[in-house]
């Protein structure tokens, strides 16, 4: 089955629940963000592998809409931290409401997200919630690295993989896991498809950042140069800083110093120099190492070749994207 198809299932899935009660201000957003759109990358990772590795995809729907449901509270959050305007082509909540409501809305959502494991009996429970823990907290520690690092200038790209590993890798690996444990297949398996999505992940991110600055402004969703503005240690920054000449180093280095008035001049100044140093090209060579290494977990994996493909073109579907 393709991914459309999971994407389809989840959506009908997602519709068919009520968000909006009193207090509307708290669920009204709620919906608006869970309704905004999105790839929905990671549900239909948690259907496939359900599907990989049983032959009820469906039983995973409610553990897909919790990591869903989830991402989607880490992007209210994440956009009150970034000051970022701008979410899937529309207002963040936080421009649309104010941050209280982002802040409250976001903190239900996270609720919300663990009552969807209710569905479950008690031992698939247990492994559900405890590896939503646990890769929460990552999350959150990921979150810390990635706002630490704006005002500091010694990070390393080292640092930098680690930080993105916690923010973002460690929740596309385990929406992979979560269907492998509803789909009771062996710790093995779901292990293999759990490192899969770790570099999976990474490579995701780096296309994250890369798109952050070189996206098309008509259609990323975001706001280019949201993390220029906001002294973001991004590869491709750290890049920069590697192998610019001393004259760009030192322009790079005094850009990212402080928050800046003129941004327009700051993202033009800082993409030339990206640009001017290959930046874009390193960046892309980094994220095929990343995706190579994924393919390369699955080919220790104990199951069929058709459905290893199908993991793989996943991943390059999601390399070659450009929202
Ligand atoms: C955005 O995630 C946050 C990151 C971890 C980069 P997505 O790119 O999956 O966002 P949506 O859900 O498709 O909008
Ligand atoms: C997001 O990283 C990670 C989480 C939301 C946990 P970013 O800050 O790069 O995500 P975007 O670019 O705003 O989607
Ligand atoms: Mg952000
Ligand atoms: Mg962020
Ligand atoms: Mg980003």
């Amino acid at each position: 089955m393709d991914i459309l198809h999971y994407q389809k299932e989840f959506l009908s899935y997602l519709e068919s629940k009520d968000w909006i009660h009193e207090p509307k201000n708290l669920y009204e957003p709620i919906d608006y963000i869970l309704k905004l759109g999105g790839k929905r990358i990671r549900p239909v990772l948690t259907l496939m592998a359900a599907d990989i590795f049983s032959s009820d995809f469906k039983k995973a729907l409610p553990a897909a809409l919790a990591v869903e449901v989830f991402h989607n509270f880490t992007l209210i959050h994440d956009d009150i931290m970034d000051a970022a305007p701008l979410r899937r082509g529309k207002a963040t909540v936080h421009e649309k409401w104010d941050t209280n409501t982002g802040i409250l809305s976001g903190d239900a959502m996270l609720i919300l997200a663990y009552k969807y494991f209710e569905n479950y009996d008690p031992i698939i429970f247990q492994k559900l919630a405890k590896l939503f823990s646990k890769t929460a907290l990552e999350v959150c520690d990921g979150q810390q690295l990635d706002v630490d690092f704006e005002t500091r200038n010694d990070v390393t790209i080292d640092e930098y993989i680690n930080m993105i590993r916690l923010k973002t890798s460690v929740l596309v690996a385990a929406a992979l896991k979560m269907g492998a444990i509803v789909a009771e297949t062996n710790d093995d398996n779901a292990n293999l498809i759990y490192d899969f999505g770790l570099n999976l992940g990474l490579a995701f991110q780096l296309q994250d950042d890369y798109l952050d600055t070189f996206g098309n402004p008509e259609t990323f969703g975001k706001q280019i140069g949201g993390d220029i503005i906001e002294n973001k240690k991004t590869y491709l920054y750290l890049k920069a800083v590697e192998v610019a000449n001393k004259n760009d180093k030192g322009k790079l280095k005094y850009l990212y110093r402080k928050k800046r008035k003129d941004n327009a001049i700051k993202i033009a100044d800082i993409t030339r120099i990206f640009q001017l140093n290959d930046i874009p090209l390193l960046i892309k060579e980094e994220i095929k190492i990343y995706t190579e290494k994924a393919f390369n977990t699955l080919a220790e994996m104990d199951i069929k070749d058709t459905d290893k493909q199908r993991l793989k073109d996943f991943g390059l579907w999601l390399m070659n994207r450009s929202v």
